[in-house]
């Protein structure tokens, strides 16, 4: 069993530093936001995922697993840093890798010949070779293996995925990916594929961008069954039964820090044969702004209607159901955008405590005051619950 250290404890690298205990590794977490490492050398998780403040706790306790700003030796590296966009005043965002980089440096700092590097963080092609560039010429170490290997978990079962799932490892060669397949080994029990880093690096924007893409066809036939009037629910259900046909779920628009990011890293470079991909993108965005007249045209006629200024009760903020992440969350900028435009908005998120811009309600507080119930995430808890007779906009399939 091997020491592992881990760059960045958030939604990827905390539950990877569980599994990685689960096997019988040491860990090592490093990240550079003190009240993170806090938490978790106190055994509590700053991250919602089912199962994982048990784990996290539990070994802590028998000293498996460490936290800390500064690194540590050990035979095995792991980057699972953000990895965002800087928006520019061109149409296409710039990937940044900034956190990437500054991460390798200080692996840098205490690398030695043989260990291991594995970038896991979503990145632009190139990244990996780029990597391997710095550590070694900072440390002066060659000999060491490196490989890109991303994640493709689904949040809210993190834990069982980053074990069940099929894993690419990217070598830099051969050898590094050999290394690194034997190390995957001790934890993953799904198909392992060798290639090169370069391929892996596009298998995981390929996959988000081909969601993307997939996802915008149903928002775009979305928007034509409500001007006809047709239930795209129905409409796509029906679709489906076709036996090579299959229509994603259509949605207020396209979130989290995947989806709607990684597209752009293949646009960036390459802005001429990005057609298709950056119009997936901006049909995305458009949902939520086409949302967002609905909902200013429904509560226009009902404030005719009912001669008052209407509240507005919009369910769920989070970027897709039964998470507490909001970033890049299309229900979260729905929900701001109505506030700026002086709506009466009020908003329940079961996920979260509080947001730092506006009070969150119990579901029967939004229901019972609202006049207009506009539903962006098709959150669990709300199927649970009998929704009463007030008009309704859902955006999110909840009430089929
Ligand atoms: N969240 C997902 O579902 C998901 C799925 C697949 C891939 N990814 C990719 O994994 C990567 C990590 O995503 P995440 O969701 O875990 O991010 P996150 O924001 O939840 O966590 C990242 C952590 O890294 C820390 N950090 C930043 N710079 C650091 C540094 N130099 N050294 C050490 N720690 C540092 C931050 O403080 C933060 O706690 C991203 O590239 C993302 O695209 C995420």
């Amino acid at each position: 069993m091997a020491k592992c250290c881990i760059f960045g404890l958030g939604y990827i690298g905390l539950p990877t530093a569980a599994v990685l205990c689960d096997a019988g590794h040491q860990v090592f977490g490093v990240d550079t936001n003190l009240d993170v490492v806090e938490s978790i050398n106190s055994g509590k998780v700053h991250i919602f995922e089912p199962n994982l403040e048990e784990k996290i706790s539990k070994y802590i306790s028998s000293g498996d697993l460490k936290a800390s700003i500064t690194p540590s030796k050990a035979e095995i590296f792991i980057i699972a840093v953000p990895t965002p966009f800087n928006n520019s005043k061109n149409r296409i965002p710039i990937p940044n890798i900034d956190y990437v980089i500054s991460a390798s440096k200080t692996i840098a700092s205490v690398i030695k010949e043989g260990d291991i590097v594995i970038l896991e963080s979503t990145c632009p092609i190139g990244t990996t070779r780029n990597v391997y560039d710095l550590i070694s010429k900072i440390s002066k170490v060659k000999n060491f293996h490196l490989a890109y290997c991303p994640e493709r978990v689904l949040p809210g079962n993190i834990l069982k995925e980053l074990v069940s799932n099929s894993r690419v490892i990217g070598g830099l060669n051969q050898l590094d990916s050999d290394k690194i397949f034997n190390f995957y080994k001790t934890f993953c029990e799904g198909k392992i594929i060798k290639t090169d880093s370069k391929t892996a690096e596009l298998v995981k924007l390929s996959e988000n961008a081909f969601r993307d893409v997939n996802i915008a066809f149903a928002n775009e036939m979305s928007i034509i069954c409500n001007k006809l009037g047709v239930n795209p629910w129905e409409l796509i259900n029906i679709c489906n039964q076709h036996p090579r046909v299959n229509i994603l779920n259509p949605g207020c628009g396209v979130g989290g820090h995947c989806i709607a990011i990684d597209p752009w890293f293949i646009a960036h470079k390459f802005p001429e044969e990005t057609k298709l991909i950056q119009q997936a993108r901006n049909t995305n965005n458009q949902k939520s702004e086409w949302v967002i007249t609905q909902i200013e045209t429904k509560s226009r006629e009902l404030s005719l209607d009912l001669s008052k200024k209407i509240k507005i009760g919009c369910f769920g903020l989070s970027f897709k159901p039964d998470i507490d992440d909001l970033r890049e969350s299309p229900a979260l900028k729905i929900v701001l955008n109505l506030i700026e435009k002086g709506l009466d908005v009020i908003v329940c998120e079961p996920n979260i405590n509080s947001h730092t811009d506006f009070d969150l309600c119990d579901f029967e507080i939004v229901e019972e005051k609202a006049d207009l119930l506009v539903f962006l995430v098709n959150h669990s808890k709300f199927k649970t619950k009998n929704i009463n007779k007030k008009p309704i906009l859902d955006y999110c399939g909840l009430l089929n």
